[in-house]
């Protein structure tokens, strides 16, 4: 796929735009101030000149060749007299094009190829064009596609095919305008072997048919990464009138148990924000190889199966995709700069869901695991970083790379500083408001700085000085008015490890009742010089390196590194082997790579599994363990 080793020369020579081509060009050329578009600087589209509103697509899935192949209609609407139009494409093969319903040939063109951002497709138009068809297809490589071959999956018999199109991959897979700022709806048809089911961010079928052709309808305007397809051997599976799980069939039951609660999320959400306004919520299961831990699909929120731990204590996972439904999928950021609207209105959300499911002491265990985190973040990232802005500048880089904890946590705790000092009312109403009035439009952080301004702070200066948004916003490092967050709860778990810790008896620890989040809380508080003797004593009281939870295990597999406990090396390296969620991945590799002798090791292991990880997985891998052939 697109390599983004180059990125920053490449971004430079856009920036000072030192080019004669002319889809370069577009990357800097400025849009009219009348437009609803706004520029996006990871796209080649110019939607303010022609705009696609709607993708018909017909395609056949081909698990042979690792490619889609077919048709994707669109529908325009241009401005004045326009003559092209532009469209962002990665790694694909363009057959032909023609204009209307008629389908008379046309001429095209691709630009050059651009790391990371692929290459334009420029199509001569008419002005009173108003559909576009492409014949075309994928590419083995494509970086949305993950080909899961049988063996990877649970059953084992059939292969699965996912997308992951946020940030920038929808390109790979549909010639389109893949900018957040451009929204569209779309319909679609997906041929597939008659033993596969194919379902979409749409309406979806619940059972299979026997010739393997899947119709969908979006009818929702969306924005492109939004678009996602899955196809497998799928069984459905309902959990409420609205809600229902996706999954291989030997996971569906343990699915549908771990997602049990949804319905009870959804109309927390609503009590809130306002009616949940894209019809049914479904979740799918992928598999191990998904390099997240969810993705906001609409409709159909997409998942790793290791939050299937079987005591719903990962769900709040659930409750941040589905916030998504309000926060980003319905208001959505402009351009991925903007990502903290998305991510940290999102996470705010999860937060008030989990509050208002599981109460007040839950939230706060969650909140103080958060806190510490995004302290961990920003003493890795160092406090003076402009990564530490809640506004980025991710034009000199790779939109992937801005999704660290801070746009979630510092996003997050931003809005709760705000909660705080206006009122949970007055704050409550003003987002109802906000995702009303900006529903299916997209944002920038200036624009909601103004809209939080004129509605909530312009009448008290005193309040708008002492929360000082726009420090939090554009300004580097942890505020000095951040939020205090405790959790009597943890202090307990603190309290415990820390007397064990000073000699006190393992079995005077009381785990009975420990959730996922006392245990991490716990280990989290173990002397990272823990002796081996004292980790055998951890392992053998409470069967560590067995742990079935990943969360807890990734915990205690950190510590073991840190603490050079060899005892859990073999459970390390069977979570290796098994697991592609890379938010686990990059944090066992990175610290196996603080020594020499963990590096070897790490790079060994990652060459002999790599082809089981998903595409970006491996990417920021590479960052972490061959920095320097990068
Ligand atoms: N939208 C993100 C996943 C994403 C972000 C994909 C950036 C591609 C680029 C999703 O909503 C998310 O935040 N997932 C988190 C969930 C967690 C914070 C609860 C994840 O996968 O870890
Ligand atoms: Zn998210």
């Amino acid at each position: 796929m697109i390599k983004k080793s180059v990125i920053i020369p490449a971004m430079i020579f856009l920036i000072f735009g030192c080019s004669n081509t002319k889809e370069v060009a577009n990357i800097v050329e400025e849009k009219p101030v009348t437009s609803e578009y706004t520029k996006d600087p990871h796209s080649f589209s110019r939607p303010w000149e022609a705009a696609v509103t709607h993708l018909s697509l017909d395609l056949t899935v081909d698990f042979e060749k690792k490619t889609l192949d077919g048709k994707v209609s669109l529908k325009i609407k241009t401005s004045g007299n326009v003559r092209k139009l532009y469209l962002d494409t990665g790694d694909l093969s363009i057959n032909s094009i023609t204009l209307g319903t008629i389908e008379t040939p046309t001429e095209f063109r691709l630009g050059e190829k651009v790391d990371l951002l692929g290459q334009a497709l420029i199509i001569d138009i008419l002005p009173r064009t108003s559909i576009v068809n492409i014949y075309y297809s994928t590419s083995p490589k494509s970086g949305a596609l993950d080909w899961v071959s049988p063996v990877q999956t649970a059953g084992g018999k059939h292969p699965f095919l996912y997308t992951q199109s946020q940030p920038i991959f929808a390109r790979t897979w549909i010639p389109l305008q893949d900018s957040p700022g451009v929204r569209i709806t779309y319909d679609a048809k997906i041929k597939v072997p008659p033993e596969l089911m194919a379902v979409m961010s749409a309406e979806n079928p619940m059972e299979k048919n026997a010739e393997g052709v899947y119709n969908f309808i979006m009818p929702q305007a969306i924005p492109s990464y939004l678009l996602a397809l899955a196809v497998g051997n799928l069984e459905f599976r309902a959990t409420g009138q609205r809600t229902g799980v996706y999954a291989e069939p030997e996971l569906v039951e343990a699915a549908a148990y771990e997602f049990g609660e949804t319905e009870a999320m959804i109309v927390s959400a609503e009590k809130i924000y306002g009616p949940y306004r894209w019809g049914r919520y479904d979740v799918i299961v992928l598999p191990p190889s998904f390099p997240w831990g969810g993705m906001e699909n609409p409709r159909l929120t997409f998942l790793t199966p290791t939050v299937l731990v079987g005591d719903r204590s990962l769900v709040a996972l659930i409750a941040h995709e589905l916030a998504h439904s309000w926060s980003g999928n319905l208001v959505t950021n402009a351009d991925w700069n903007d990502i903290w609207l998305n991510e940290g209105f999102t996470t705010y959300i999860e937060s008030r869901i989990m509050e208002d499911v599981y109460g007040v002491e839950y939230e706060q265990m969650l909140a103080v695991l958060d806190k510490e985190s995004l302290r961990r973040e920003v003493e890795n990232l160092g406090a003076d970083n402009p990564a530490t802005k809640l506004k980025v500048d991710l034009a000199g880089g790779d939109p992937d790379d801005g999704f660290t904890n801070i746009p979630y946590q510092k996003g997050r705790f931003l809005l709760t500083a705000i909660e705080r000092a206006v009122g949970r009312e007055k704050w409550d109403d003003f987002l109802r408001n906000y995702f009303d009035q900006n529903a299916f439009k997209n944002m920038t952080t200036e624009r909601f700085l103004e809209h939080l301004n004129s509605e909530l702070l312009a009448d008290n200066q005193q309040l708008s000085d002492s929360l000082n948004v726009p420090g939090w916003v554009y300004g580097v490092g942890l505020p000095d008015n951040f939020p205090e967050v405790s959790s009597d709860l943890l202090a307990k778990v603190s309290e415990s490890a820390s007397v064990w810790a000073n000699g006190g008896p393992i079995s005077d620890i009381e785990t009975d009742g420990w959730t996922t989040h006392h245990w991490l809380q716990f280990l989290r508080e173990v002397p990272r010089d823990a002796s081996k003797k004292q980790m055998d004593e951890l392992n053998s009281a409470f069967a560590l390196n067995e742990s079935n939870n990943p969360e807890i295990l990734v915990e205690w597999l950190l510590l073991s590194i840190e603490s050079g406990y060899e005892t859990a090396y073999p459970a390390l390296e069977k979570f290796l082997t098994e697991v592609g969620r890379r938010k686990f991945l990059k944090k066992l590799y990175a610290k196996l790579a603080e020594t020499p002798e963990g590096l070897k090791w790490g790079r060994e292991i990652h060459e002999k599994v790599r082809f089981k990880y998903h595409y970006s997985t491996n990417l920021s891998l590479d960052k972490i363990l061959n920095p320097e052939k990068m």
